[in-house]
């Protein structure tokens, strides 16, 4: 039985320090609501006790973190789903000396175990990261993705690129970034793997190249996905409990 317990209630002064002073639109799958700092049921507030439930993918009996309503990709699913995408890319890949940049925060677990299922690793194959940030600590995106590509031009002029995102939801992030690899920094392609397509939401018409699986159109946390910069250390991916918005 895996026991997971992340969460550890910091002191009250750490606390104040993260909550915010602007309302939070907030998306759930009961729709819109707009919530004030002091309705947000922050997750370090609760004791971090770990409840049992069934995952939805798989038959095993996972416990999980009792913020969570339930479990959508297991640990074992994600890893097996992760290592075949791995394996595909690396053969798409085995004689262009890919450059992997994962795009964080939270694709930083996905990239990780996904460089490692390149099986085998093609030639020359280098591994880097961006950064964009869409959320803040709403749960719906600004619609202005922020970027930072911190590469330099000999790192990536002529070079094959893999995109890694943890999920793709507007496309806005990708959609930028992907023009930013191609014109600014003269990669001589871009493919884009995602773990997971929430593609009910596109705003921009981008499709990824690889994909782990479509995802409903819940906000989900772990595996490197957050909520305001927590659960992103769950081993598995599932939908928060209605109540840690309210
Ligand atoms: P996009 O620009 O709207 O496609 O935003 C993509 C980024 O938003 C992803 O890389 C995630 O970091 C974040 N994101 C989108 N949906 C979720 C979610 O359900 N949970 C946590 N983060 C999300
Ligand atoms: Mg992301």
């Amino acid at each position: 039985m895996l026991k997971h317990s992340c969460l550890r209630a910091p002191s009250v002064r750490h606390l104040q320090s993260h909550l915010h002073p602007r309302p939070t639109s907030i998306l759930s799958h009961r729709g819109m609501v707009t919530l004030h700092h002091r309705e947000l049921a922050h997750p370090v507030e609760r004791s971090p006790h770990v409840g049992k439930a069934q995952a939805a993918q798989g038959s095993v009996d996972v416990a999980i973190h009792e913020d969570m309503e339930r479990v959508l990709w297991s640990e074992d699913a994600l890893k097996s789903r992760v290592k075949e995408l791995g394996r595909q890319i690396a053969a798409d890949y085995a004689d262009k000396r890919p450059l992997v940049l994962g795009v964080l925060t939270g694709a930083f677990t996905f990239t990780a175990d996904l460089v490692r299922g390149m099986e085998p690793c093609p030639a020359g194959t280098q591994v880097n990261f961006v950064r964009a940030s869409s959320y803040g600590s709403s749960t719906e995106s600004s619609g202005q993705p922020g970027l930072k590509v911190d590469l330099d031009l000999s790192t990536t002029k002529g070079r094959h690129v893999v995109l890694v995102e943890d999920i793709v939801d507007t496309g806005l992030t990708l959609t930028l970034l992907k023009a930013h690899l191609l014109q600014e920094c003269q990669a001589a392609s871009v493919s884009v793997v995602c773990l997971l397509d929430k593609a009910a939401r596109r705003k921009v018409n981008i499709a990824p190249d690889y994909k782990g699986f479509d995802c409903p159109d819940f906000f989900i946390v772990g595996y490197g996905l957050d909520f305001n910069e927590y659960y992103r250390t769950l081993p598995y991916i599932g939908v928060l409990k209605p109540e840690m918005y309210k």
